[in-house]
Order: C-alpha cells, then sequence, then structure tokens
C-alpha cells in the first residue's frame, strides 16, 4: 500500500512521519516548496515535540519521502490523505476551496482505484462534495471511494496524540474503504469505531465543540469566583470528580485559542444555519471565549488604574504551552487592546517570539521582544502571564520583584499559587481566585 498525504502543514506532516512510523510507505506532498525541501532535508517546518526525530528516522529508513510534484504523488499513490487547510471564511463557514481543487487534482491522475481520506476538519457532507467532484472531472474509468478519518491531535502533543489514540474514527462506506483504513490502523485495532461517513465528519466538530464549551463554561464560572469567595479551581475540581463530567478541559483563563476550538465552533454554528439547525448555544459559547479579553483587560485597570504609557510585560504569546503557534492566540487580541490604551509593552515568548514578529513588528519604544522573562519584566509596571509555560512556573520571582517598578502580576492562566506569590510581596490577580 502507497500512501499520499496532500499537504503537509501541521496535521499533514505529522500524518505523514507518524504513518510511515507506523511501517507503510508514504510520501508527502504541498504547493509550498519550502516545507517539501525542509522536510526532505529531515527539517521540520514546525515545533513539535518529537517529530523531527521521527522525521529523520523514517527519511533514512526509506519509508518517508516528500515531493513537489502533486500529481506524481497522486498517481503513485492508493491512498490519499487530504491534510490541506481549511480557513475561515468571513461568515465563520470553513473555507472549502483547497479541498474542491485537490479532488480536482485527484480527478485529473486517478490512474488506478484510490482511496480518499478527507483528514482535515471538514464540514458534515463534504465527502459528498469530494465524491461529486472526483465523477465529474475524472477522466478514465478508475474507480475511488471517500472515508473520512479525522485527526484529533493537539499541538505539541500531536506525535504522541497519534501514537496513542483515544480512538480511532473511521467513516466509510464500503467494505473496500473500511478494510484499507482497518488494515493501515492495525496497529490500534481496539481503538477503531467505524461508521458512516456523516457521522465520522460530525464526529470531529461535535467533539471540538464540546471541549471549547467546557472552557467557556468554566470561564463563566470564573466570573462569579471573581465576585464571590469561590475559588474556580476547586469549583473544577469538585465538578470532575463526578465521572460523568470530567476533570479536563475546565482550566478557567484567557479562553482558547489556536487553529482548531475557535474555527470549528464558528464551522458548526454556520453548518447549522445551512440546515436549519438553531445552535445558539454554541454562539453563546464563542461569545463568552471573546469576552475573556475584555474582562482581563479590566483585571489590569484594576490594578493600574490608567493603561497608558503604562510598561507591561506580557509572558507567553504562543495559543498554549509547547507550541510557536500563534493563530487566534489570545495574545494577538489582548495585545490589540492594550496598543489601544497606549501601552508600553514588552513580550517574551520561549518559542513564539518569530512568529510574533510577523504579526506585530518591533516598535522601540511602545513594543519590544526580549529574549528572556527577566528583561521583559524590567522596570515594568505589571507583569501579564498569557500562557502557561513550564519556564514561567519556575522564574525566580524574588529576582522578578527587584527588577519590576511595580510587583504586580495579573495572571490569565492561573500559573502561581495566590498565597505564595502575595507572601514574596507581590499584588497578585488571577483568574477566579482570590
Ligand atoms: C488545517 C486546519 O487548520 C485544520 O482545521 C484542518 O483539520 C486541516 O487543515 P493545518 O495542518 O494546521 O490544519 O493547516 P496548515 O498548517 O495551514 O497546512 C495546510 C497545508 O496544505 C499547507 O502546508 C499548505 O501549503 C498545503 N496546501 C494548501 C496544499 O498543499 N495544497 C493546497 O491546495 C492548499
Ligand atoms: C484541539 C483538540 O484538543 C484536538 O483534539 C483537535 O484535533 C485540534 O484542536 P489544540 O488546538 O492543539 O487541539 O489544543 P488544545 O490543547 O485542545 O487547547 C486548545 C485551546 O484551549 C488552547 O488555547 C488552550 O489554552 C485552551 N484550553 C484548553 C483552556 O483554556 N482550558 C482548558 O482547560 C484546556
Amino acid at each position: 500500500m502507497k500512501i499520499g498525504v496532500i499537504g503537509t502543514g501541521y496535521v499533514g506532516l505529522v500524518t505523514a512521519v507518524c504513518l510511515s512510523d507506523l511501517g507503510h510507505a508514504v510520501q508527502g506532498t504541498d504547493i509550498d516548496a519550502d516545507k517539501i525541501d525542509k522536510a526532505n532535508q529531515g527539517i521540520s517546518h514546525i515545533y513539535e515535540p518529537g517529530l523531527e526525530e521521527l522525521l529523520k528516522k523514517n527519511l533514512k529508513s526509506g519509508n518517508l519521502s516528500f515531493s513537489h510534484d502533486l500529481h506524481q504523488t497522486i498517481q503513485d499513490s492508493n491512498v490519499l490523505f487530504v491534510c490541506v487547510n481549511t480557513p475561515q471564511r468571513e461568515d465563520g463557514s470553513a473555507d472549502m476551496c483547497y479541498v474542491e481543487g485537490t479532488s480536482r487534482s485527484i480527478a485529473e491522475n486517478l490512474n488506478t482505484y484510490k482511496l480518499i481520506v478527507e483528514k482535515s476538519t471538514v464540514p458534515i457532507q463534504t465527502s459528498m462534495w469530494i465524491k461529486r467532484t472526483i465523477s465529474l472531472y475524472k477522466k478514465g474509468d478508475a474507480d475511488f471511494d471517500v472515508a473520512s478519518n479525522p485527526e484529533f491531535l493537539r499541538e505539541g502533543s500531536a506525535v504522541y496524540d497519534f501514537m496513542n489514540p483515544d480512538r480511532v474514527i473511521i467513516g466509510a462506506e464500503s467494505d473496500r474503504a473500511r478494510d484499507i483504513l482497518v488494515k493501515i490502523y492495525k496497529k490500534y485495532s481496539d481503538k477503531i469505531l467505524v461508521t458512516n461517513i456523516d457521522t465520522a465528519e460530525l464526529i470531529k466538530h461535535a467533539s471540538n465543540s464540546f471541549l471549547a464549551m467546557k472552557i467557556s463554561y468554566i470561564n463563566l464560572m470564573s466570573e462569579l469566583c471573581d465576585k464571590t469567595d469561590a475559588n474556580v479551581e476547586l469549583v473544577a475540581k469538585g465538578m470532575g470528580l463526578d465521572p460523568r463530567i470530567g476533570p479536563l478541559f475546565l482550566r478557567a483563563g484567557l479562553g482558547y485559542g489556536g487553529s482548531c476550538f475557535p474555527k470549528d465552533v464558528r464551522a458548526l454554528i454556520k453548518i447549522g444555519e445551512d440546515l436549519g439547525v438553531d445552535l445558539t448555544l454554541l454562539k453563546e459559547v464563542d461569545r463568552i471565549n471573546r469576552d475573556r479579553i475584555q474582562s482581563f483587560i479590566q483585571k489590569i485597570k484594576k490594578a493600574l488604574w490608567i493603561i497608558k504609557d503604562k510598561k507591561i510585560a506580557v509572558l507567553g504569546l504562543a495559543f498554549k504551552p509547547e507550541t510557536d503557534d500563534l493563530r487566534n492566540a489570545p495574545s494577538i487580541y489582548l495585545i490589540e487592546a492594550l496598543q489601544k490604551e497606549e501601552a508600553v509593552l514588552r513580550l517574551y515568548d520561549p518559542e513564539a517570539l518569530d512568529n510574533m514578529k510577523s504579526v506585530f513588528p518591533e516598535q522601540s519604544p511602545s513594543l519590544l521582544y526580549t529574549d528572556n522573562p527577566y528583561d521583559a519584566v524590567r522596570d515594568a509596571n505589571a507583569t501579564l502571564i498569557v500562557t502557561e509555560w513550564e519556564e514561567f512556573k519556575n522564574l525566580d520571582l524574588d529576582k522578578i520583584k527587584t527588577l519590576m517598578a511595580n510587583p504586580i502580576i495579573i495572571d490569565g492562566r492561573n500559573v502561581f499559587d495566590p498565597e505564595d506569590v502575595k507572601k514574596l510581596g507581590f499584588e497578585y490577580y488571577s483568574v477566579g481566585r482570590k
């Protein structure tokens, strides 16, 4: 079996590398020549723990290769994983033009039977459109199937997640398609759930929106905690002890970001609108998430009164730890809001600095990047914690206190223990805790 992976972005590169590590012959292809050149040299274009080692290992073993030639990759493969991006359009819907373009390329190169697997997150009923497009544009009489195999990879632990799946969802509507995918994932046979394609497509959107809902729910509870003596961490702990609720994804803070949750919630709202199903519940999830930034700005104002001309250190820019990804990162919306208030900003992140420089170019002196957290907090009137990197949990707080102009920490991710920090002489604000 030869597997082609179309699109070697976050999802595609991890998929290609991990499938080859399972022992399959895999070729990745991408319209971005730089990504292919890098991959062929064993360089991962994304920061993802463990990925580069596996990339090098499988290039060396000969299981894995990368090609600039989409047409050749399609012709040479029996199975094609479609991992191109499905960006958000202005109305919230997913832009399917790359999936459509890929479907046409597959049709033009359909020399033998091929199984086309949707890996990208796509709206329910996309497989019907892929089938129709390929049927419309294919020239020969080679047969094909479409299947859905949604990814559940979390950035920062994508390789681990691929190798240790909770479930492998296979949406297939022919025995041939099902059998191929079951064989590919033989190692995880006890984790496989086979459904029809619409169901598999919806499982992905339903899962992400549910997790986003848990986060918005606990963030809403954190507002009640802020106004009373309740502690949101203990509320989450108490809730999570009920196995029907579970303890995960109940961390209150600055809300969810990333390439999936914000986009997928809005896409599902739009899918509901298109199908005549009222998903107002998810509109609230989205609204609560957006409100996190203003709620945090209010906390900063409570501490500083006026933000204008105040020197503020922002620690953490990535949308979550262990990634350099800034897509929909709360830090971006926060920095925009702080710039509106004319703050003087010093920004630091262990991995995302370079990416952030293309979002906010340095503007001396109102916005500068620093190589370490201590330079960021020097003479600051307040330090904000925006991403819960391990590095921040181990900061030398005594040193921070002597470096800052005013020892004020406003912690958007509840990284520190309030008692400990206050004992050190800091004024400390966090989310849903006193
Ligand atoms: C994206 C979405 O964010 C995610 O929700 C979806 O499940 C899969 O697609 P990601 O891998 O993170 O995931 O996107 P990105 O890193 O942008 O990768 C997409 C890749 O496809 C890019 O490398 C892009 O160059 C490539 N691509 C895009 C093609 O090779 N051909 C195309 O026609 C379009
Ligand atoms: C998510 C899904 O978890 C994964 O299954 C899917 O395939 C892609 O989308 P990812 O976006 O990489 O993965 O990160 P995740 O760890 O889920 O976190 C998403 C966002 O939620 C982050 O901004 C994180 O900070 C935030 N979050 C998460 C919270 O605010 N509170 C929590 O309790 C958990």
